[in-house]
């Protein structure tokens, strides 16, 4: 049988075997859902044996086990490690749900479901790949398969997992479908991630919540003090006011940018997309630019005081945001959250106490488009696309991927099939039945390509 045609006849259990992985909420944020993430890493495991892979470990760490297995058909043959994670972001908000989001349905052609896409669709598509080639006899070098669950919560214990396993994770190129492409008649691949400082900001006021009329006006309110503190990190042209804030950032090329340039890009399908009728961003740069070379700081969570039905009047005691800044080559997390610290610090006013707690963070990563590696992953897109891919940088963030580096002196190979339009960690997140099957059909051309070439 050849590839094509064993994809055919098992497209429906390809299918069925994903939508029970999507029915396990493996939600690794909140530890309310701790049974079910466990039982996710129970179920990728079984999944890895059935399509046949050896020396298969859950490996327990101080929180979510890493999953792996492996297949080494010859030591003198190239190996690839995939890396993928089973855990997703909460469902939250559940209520702008269609269908509820663990229980998979099929609609217009897509999987609704959290983690459809980010990444149980993606990650699931190599073990169904793999499958593919045990079963039609074409694996041309060996597999070594490391699929983690805390990926959505900062990959905390993957760093240490990779300095006391080298030997075991030896490879020659780690592969990883945790990104997207421009369209699905636009292959591209992913060649630069943006790295991430997150934290938490207190401000505290009175020592309790206070009548809005008898104290209001002569203390200060920590909501109206967070707010103006966070309106002034940043400036009439959007750039941030953190000082030393951009001191690392490396400037690109005026050519790398008309080569960025290049990539086609809609501004009116983009604001249309989300019902915007103007964008907004750091003056002098393209939206596809502000996205992918140029560092952010957003709020992603701000509360305090009332926020029940009716009306409360209140000064709050406390006030408090979460708030991510994305970061770009060479700026260094540890060192952008003790900016951000210094300067919160001294920024606030004598009348309230602030405190900023770090949460994760991750270094930014590029990735060279001269590799073999990545032509053999363009060899295999244009191959099942019929079409060149386009290489992108890209906002998101995947912290691990410049450990891969780092510790195993690997380089990654960032080839994923989901859309920008997919809705990742937001209510009807979908993956595309269409994006499914292309990567379970791309990702052995990618192994038969790599091999050839490395020979
Ligand atoms: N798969 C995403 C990252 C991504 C998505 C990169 C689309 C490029 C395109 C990943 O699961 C993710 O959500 N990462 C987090 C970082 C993490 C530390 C919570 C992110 O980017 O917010
Ligand atoms: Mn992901
Ligand atoms: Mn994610």
């Amino acid at each position: 049988m050849t590839q094509e045609q064993y994809i055919e006849t098992n497209k429906n259990r390809f299918l069925d075997e994903l939508f029970t992985l999507l029915r396990i909420a493996s939600v690794s944020a909140d530890p309310k859902y701790s049974a079910e993430v466990f039982k996710t890493a129970d179920a990728v495991a079984d999944s890895l044996k059935k399509a046949g892979a050896e020396n298969i470990e859950i490996c327990p760490t101080p929180g979510y086990p890493i999953v792996y297995g492996e297949k080494i058909i010859d030591k003198n043959l190239p190996t690839v490690l995939v890396y993928g994670h089973y855990d997703v972001q909460p469902p939250d908000p559940i209520d702008l749900w269609k269908s509820p989001p663990f229980e998979p349905e099929i609609r217009d052609g897509r999987i609704y479901a959290r983690g459809a896409c980010d990444d149980k669709g993606q990650m699931y598509m190599h073990i169904k790949a793999f499958e593919v080639m045990m079963n039609t006899g074409t694996l041309p070098c060996n597999i070594k398969f490391m699929i983690e669950g805390e990926e959505e919560v900062g990959s905390s214990n993957l760093g240490p997992f990779l300095e006391k396993n080298r030997e075991r994770l030896k490879a020659d190129v780690v592969l990883v479908s945790d990104t997207g492409i421009i369209a699905n008649d636009v292959p591209s691949i992913t060649t630069g991630l943006r790295g991430l400082s997150y934290v938490e900001v207190e401000v505290t006021g009175p020592n309790r919540d206070l009548h809005s009329g008898i104290y209001g006006g002569a203390v200060a309110n920590p909501i109206n003090i967070l707010c103006e503190m966070i309106a002034a990190m940043k400036d009439e042209n959007n750039h941030i006011t953190i000082p030393g804030f951009y001191s690392d950032v490396v400037e690109i090329t005026t050519e790398e940018r008309a080569e960025m340039a290049k990539a086609p890009f809609s501004l009116e399908e983009y604001k249309a997309h989300l019902d915007l009728s103007d964008i907004h961003g750091e003056t002098g740069f393209s939206t596809n630019e502000r996205v992918s070379i140029r560092p952010t700081l957003d709020v992603n969570g701000i509360w305090g005081g009332y926020t029940g039905e009716g009306a409360k009047t209140v000064i709050a005691s406390k006030a408090f945001a979460k708030i991510s800044m994305r970061l770009v080559p060479n700026q260094h997390p540890d060192k952008i959250t003790e900016l951000f610290k210094n300067y919160f610090e001294k920024a606030a006013p004598k009348s309230v106490k602030v405190e900023v707690r770090p949460h994760h963070g991750g270094f930014p990563v590029v990735t060279p488009t001269d590799s073999i590696e990545y032509k053999a992953a363009a060899k295999a897109m244009e191959h099942t696309f019929g079409k060149k891919p386009v290489p992108v940088r890209t906002g998101g963030s995947i912290p691990i991927i410049a450990l891969f580096e780092n510790i195993l002196g690997l380089k990654t190979v960032l080839m994923g099939f989901g859309l920008d339009s997919d809705a990742i960690h937001s209510p009807n997140e979908h993956y595309g039945v269409f994006n499914y099957f292309k990567g379970i059909e791309t990702i052995p051309f990618f192994y038969k390509f790599y091999a050839e070439m490395k020979k």
